[in-house]
Protein backbone atom coordinates (compact mmCIF):
# COMPACT_ATOMS: atom_id res chain seq x y z
CA UNK A 1 0.00 0.00 0.00
CA UNK A 2 1.58 3.79 -0.93
CA UNK A 3 1.78 6.15 1.57
CA UNK A 4 2.09 8.82 -1.27
CA UNK A 5 -1.71 9.42 -1.70
CA UNK A 6 -1.44 7.56 -4.91
CA UNK A 7 -3.85 4.81 -5.27
CA UNK A 8 -1.78 1.75 -7.18
CA UNK A 9 -3.44 -0.39 -9.57
CA UNK A 10 -2.42 -3.16 -11.12
CA UNK A 11 -3.90 -4.35 -14.32
CA UNK A 12 -3.45 -7.93 -16.46
CA UNK A 13 -1.50 -6.62 -19.49
CA UNK A 14 -3.43 -7.34 -23.06
CA UNK A 15 -6.94 -7.26 -23.90
CA UNK A 16 -8.64 -6.77 -20.03
CA UNK A 17 -6.36 -3.56 -19.65
CA UNK A 18 -7.68 -2.07 -22.64
CA UNK A 19 -11.51 -3.38 -21.48
CA UNK A 20 -10.80 -1.72 -17.76
CA UNK A 21 -9.04 1.50 -19.39
CA UNK A 22 -12.42 2.04 -21.43
CA UNK A 23 -14.77 1.44 -18.45
CA UNK A 24 -12.35 3.41 -16.26
CA UNK A 25 -12.56 6.29 -18.84
CA UNK A 26 -16.35 6.36 -18.70
CA UNK A 27 -16.44 7.29 -14.95
CA UNK A 28 -13.88 9.93 -15.81
CA UNK A 29 -10.05 8.00 -14.59
CA UNK A 30 -8.01 8.18 -17.45
CA UNK A 31 -4.48 7.28 -18.25
CA UNK A 32 -3.41 9.30 -21.78
CA UNK A 33 0.43 8.08 -21.03
CA UNK A 34 -0.87 4.16 -21.31
CA UNK A 35 -2.35 4.48 -24.79
CA UNK A 36 1.06 4.81 -26.63
CA UNK A 37 1.14 1.91 -28.27
CA UNK A 38 4.81 1.67 -28.78
CA UNK A 39 5.84 2.23 -25.31
CA UNK A 40 7.23 -0.68 -23.30
CA UNK A 41 7.49 1.59 -20.10
CA UNK A 42 5.37 -0.82 -17.29
CA UNK A 43 4.18 2.01 -14.60
CA UNK A 44 1.75 5.24 -15.75
CA UNK A 45 0.65 7.52 -13.44
CA UNK A 46 -1.91 10.39 -13.28
CA UNK A 47 -0.54 13.09 -11.59
CA UNK A 48 -3.65 15.47 -11.34
CA UNK A 49 -6.41 12.37 -10.03
CA UNK A 50 -3.09 10.45 -7.74
CA UNK A 51 -3.48 7.48 -9.51
CA UNK A 52 -0.51 5.12 -10.66
CA UNK A 53 -1.52 1.76 -13.01
CA UNK A 54 1.24 -0.91 -13.98
CA UNK A 55 0.30 -3.63 -16.65
CA UNK A 56 1.21 -7.55 -15.51
CA UNK A 57 1.08 -11.02 -16.57
CA UNK A 58 -2.55 -11.95 -15.35
CA UNK A 59 -1.72 -14.42 -13.00
CA UNK A 60 0.89 -12.11 -10.95
CA UNK A 61 -2.12 -9.51 -10.54
CA UNK A 62 -3.41 -11.21 -7.42
CA UNK A 63 -0.10 -11.31 -5.67
CA UNK A 64 0.93 -7.69 -6.20
CA UNK A 65 -2.24 -6.63 -4.52
CA UNK A 66 -2.20 -9.39 -1.68
CA UNK A 67 1.21 -7.78 -0.64
CA UNK A 68 0.26 -4.39 -0.97
CA UNK A 69 1.96 -3.33 -4.52
CA UNK A 70 -0.96 -2.44 -6.15
CA UNK A 71 -4.30 -1.37 -3.99
CA UNK A 72 -6.67 -2.59 -6.13
CA UNK A 73 -6.11 -5.68 -9.34
CA UNK A 74 -8.39 -6.70 -12.28
CA UNK A 75 -7.97 -10.03 -13.11
CA UNK A 76 -9.82 -12.96 -14.87
CA UNK A 77 -12.19 -15.06 -12.06
CA UNK A 78 -9.95 -17.84 -13.33
CA UNK A 79 -6.38 -16.39 -12.43
CA UNK A 80 -8.01 -15.38 -8.76
CA UNK A 81 -9.32 -18.46 -8.02
CA UNK A 82 -6.14 -20.70 -9.39
CA UNK A 83 -3.86 -18.31 -7.43
CA UNK A 84 -6.20 -18.26 -4.47
CA UNK A 85 -4.45 -14.68 -2.76
CA UNK A 86 -5.85 -13.07 0.26
CA UNK A 87 -7.52 -10.20 -1.79
CA UNK A 88 -11.02 -8.83 -1.38
CA UNK A 89 -13.03 -9.44 -4.84
CA UNK A 90 -15.36 -6.70 -4.74
CA UNK A 91 -16.70 -6.42 -8.40
CA UNK A 92 -17.54 -8.57 -11.39
CA UNK A 93 -17.07 -6.33 -14.50
CA UNK A 94 -19.42 -8.87 -16.91
CA UNK A 95 -17.03 -8.61 -19.52
CA UNK A 96 -14.03 -11.30 -20.60
CA UNK A 97 -16.33 -13.86 -20.46
CA UNK A 98 -16.35 -17.59 -20.88
CA UNK A 99 -16.36 -20.80 -19.03
CA UNK A 100 -13.99 -23.07 -16.77
CA UNK A 101 -14.93 -26.47 -18.26
CA UNK A 102 -13.47 -30.26 -18.04
CA UNK A 103 -13.52 -31.11 -21.94
CA UNK A 104 -11.62 -33.92 -23.97
CA UNK A 105 -13.59 -36.49 -26.49
CA UNK A 106 -16.56 -37.29 -25.96
CA UNK A 107 -15.84 -40.92 -25.08
CA UNK A 108 -13.68 -39.68 -22.25
CA UNK A 109 -17.39 -38.31 -20.76
CA UNK A 110 -17.87 -42.59 -18.61
CA UNK A 111 -14.44 -41.77 -17.25
CA UNK A 112 -15.91 -39.13 -15.11
CA UNK A 113 -18.97 -40.98 -14.29
CA UNK A 114 -17.02 -43.79 -12.32
CA UNK A 115 -14.80 -42.23 -10.11
CA UNK A 116 -11.27 -43.87 -12.20
CA UNK A 117 -8.65 -42.39 -11.54
CA UNK A 118 -7.70 -40.49 -15.07
CA UNK A 119 -5.08 -38.23 -16.31
CA UNK A 120 -5.93 -34.15 -16.21
CA UNK A 121 -3.77 -31.84 -17.81
CA UNK A 122 -4.40 -27.89 -17.43
CA UNK A 123 -3.12 -24.41 -16.70
CA UNK A 124 -4.97 -24.13 -13.50
CA UNK A 125 -3.79 -27.27 -11.37
CA UNK A 126 -5.36 -25.75 -8.22
CA UNK A 127 -9.00 -25.55 -9.91
CA UNK A 128 -8.59 -28.93 -11.50
CA UNK A 129 -7.78 -30.35 -8.07
CA UNK A 130 -10.44 -28.39 -6.18
CA UNK A 131 -13.03 -29.27 -8.87
CA UNK A 132 -12.00 -33.41 -8.46
CA UNK A 133 -11.28 -33.67 -5.28
CA UNK A 134 -13.63 -31.70 -3.46
CA UNK A 135 -16.61 -31.36 -5.64
CA UNK A 136 -16.21 -35.20 -7.60
CA UNK A 137 -14.39 -37.11 -5.28
CA UNK A 138 -12.62 -38.17 -7.97
CA UNK A 139 -8.87 -38.69 -7.42
CA UNK A 140 -6.96 -37.93 -10.25
CA UNK A 141 -3.40 -37.34 -11.41
CA UNK A 142 -3.02 -33.60 -12.56
CA UNK A 143 -0.60 -32.25 -14.97
CA UNK A 144 0.23 -29.30 -15.15
CA UNK A 145 0.55 -27.60 -18.84
CA UNK A 146 1.41 -24.41 -19.76
CA UNK A 147 -0.88 -23.86 -22.76
CA UNK A 148 -2.35 -24.99 -25.96
CA UNK A 149 -3.50 -27.58 -23.62
CA UNK A 150 -5.93 -29.31 -25.81
CA UNK A 151 -3.36 -31.04 -26.97
CA UNK A 152 -3.30 -33.29 -24.00
CA UNK A 153 -6.02 -35.84 -24.80
CA UNK A 154 -4.65 -35.05 -28.51
CA UNK A 155 -1.34 -36.83 -28.29
CA UNK A 156 -2.16 -39.62 -25.35
CA UNK A 157 -0.68 -37.16 -22.46
CA UNK A 158 -4.15 -36.95 -20.62
CA UNK A 159 -7.52 -38.38 -20.58
CA UNK A 160 -9.49 -34.88 -20.46
CA UNK A 161 -8.46 -31.02 -20.07
CA UNK A 162 -9.64 -28.18 -17.51
CA UNK A 163 -9.60 -25.31 -19.57
CA UNK A 164 -11.13 -22.43 -20.76
CA UNK A 165 -13.80 -22.14 -23.33
CA UNK A 166 -14.46 -18.65 -24.72
CA UNK A 167 -15.91 -19.58 -28.48
CA UNK A 168 -15.24 -23.23 -28.40
CA UNK A 169 -13.29 -23.40 -31.59
CA UNK A 170 -10.39 -24.29 -30.52
CA UNK A 171 -11.91 -27.26 -28.96
CA UNK A 172 -14.41 -27.57 -32.10
CA UNK A 173 -11.26 -27.84 -34.36
CA UNK A 174 -9.76 -30.42 -32.05
CA UNK A 175 -12.12 -32.96 -31.99
CA UNK A 176 -12.91 -32.15 -28.38
CA UNK A 177 -16.32 -31.24 -26.04
CA UNK A 178 -17.02 -30.00 -23.08
CA UNK A 179 -17.72 -32.64 -20.83
CA UNK A 180 -18.46 -30.54 -17.46
CA UNK A 181 -18.87 -27.07 -16.62
CA UNK A 182 -17.16 -25.98 -13.77
CA UNK A 183 -18.04 -22.06 -13.36
CA UNK A 184 -18.25 -19.22 -15.46
CA UNK A 185 -15.80 -16.51 -15.45
CA UNK A 186 -15.42 -12.90 -16.23
CA UNK A 187 -12.92 -9.85 -15.42
CA UNK A 188 -13.21 -9.51 -11.94
CA UNK A 189 -11.66 -5.74 -9.12
CA UNK A 190 -9.75 -7.25 -6.36
CA UNK A 191 -8.75 -5.16 -3.27
CA UNK A 192 -5.89 -5.23 -1.00
CA UNK A 193 -7.24 -6.11 2.66
CA UNK A 194 -5.37 -3.28 3.90
CA UNK A 195 -5.78 -0.51 1.60
CA UNK A 196 -9.69 -1.34 2.06
CA UNK A 197 -9.23 -0.37 5.75
CA UNK A 198 -7.09 2.89 4.76
CA UNK A 199 -8.26 4.65 1.41
CA UNK A 200 -12.22 2.91 2.45
CA UNK A 201 -13.56 6.23 1.13
CA UNK A 202 -11.79 6.24 -2.17
CA UNK A 203 -12.11 2.71 -2.80
CA UNK A 204 -15.92 2.48 -2.04
CA UNK A 205 -16.58 5.67 -3.87
CA UNK A 206 -14.71 4.26 -6.85
CA UNK A 207 -16.45 0.79 -6.48
CA UNK A 208 -19.69 2.70 -6.56
CA UNK A 209 -19.31 4.55 -10.06
CA UNK A 210 -17.94 1.91 -11.83
CA UNK A 211 -21.27 -0.59 -10.37
CA UNK A 212 -23.35 2.92 -11.95
CA UNK A 213 -21.04 2.66 -14.95
CA UNK A 214 -21.77 -0.88 -15.89
CA UNK A 215 -25.60 -0.59 -14.44
CA UNK A 216 -26.13 1.62 -17.09
CA UNK A 217 -25.46 -0.88 -19.31
CA UNK A 218 -23.00 0.55 -21.54
CA UNK A 219 -23.27 -2.02 -23.78
CA UNK A 220 -19.84 -0.89 -25.75
CA UNK A 221 -18.30 -1.92 -22.48
C1 LIG B 1 -7.37 -20.11 -24.32
C2 LIG B 1 -7.80 -21.42 -23.71
C3 LIG B 1 -8.24 -22.21 -24.91
C4 LIG B 1 -8.80 -21.13 -25.83
C5 LIG B 1 -10.30 -21.11 -25.72
O1 LIG B 1 -6.09 -20.27 -24.79
O2 LIG B 1 -6.76 -22.04 -23.01
O3 LIG B 1 -7.16 -22.84 -25.52
O4 LIG B 1 -8.29 -19.88 -25.39
O5 LIG B 1 -10.89 -20.17 -26.58
P1 LIG B 1 -12.02 -20.57 -27.61
O6 LIG B 1 -13.05 -21.38 -26.86
O7 LIG B 1 -12.57 -19.25 -28.07
O8 LIG B 1 -11.40 -21.34 -28.73
P2 LIG B 1 -5.13 -19.05 -25.15
O9 LIG B 1 -5.50 -18.50 -26.47
O10 LIG B 1 -5.12 -18.09 -24.02
O11 LIG B 1 -3.71 -19.72 -25.31
P3 LIG B 1 -3.03 -20.98 -24.59
O12 LIG B 1 -3.68 -22.18 -25.15
O13 LIG B 1 -1.61 -20.90 -24.96
O14 LIG B 1 -3.28 -20.83 -23.12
Amino acid sequence: MSTDGYLTFALGKGRLAKKTLELFEKIGITCEEMKDKDSRRLIFVNEAQKLRFFLAKGPDVPTYVEYGAADIGVAGKDTIMEENRRVYEVLDFGFGKCRMCVCGPEHAKELLKHHERIRVASKYPNIAKDYFYNQKHQTVDIIKLNGSVELGPLVGLSDVIVDIVETGSTLHENGLAVLEEICPLSARMIVNQVSMQMEKERITGLIMKLKEALFRGDKTI
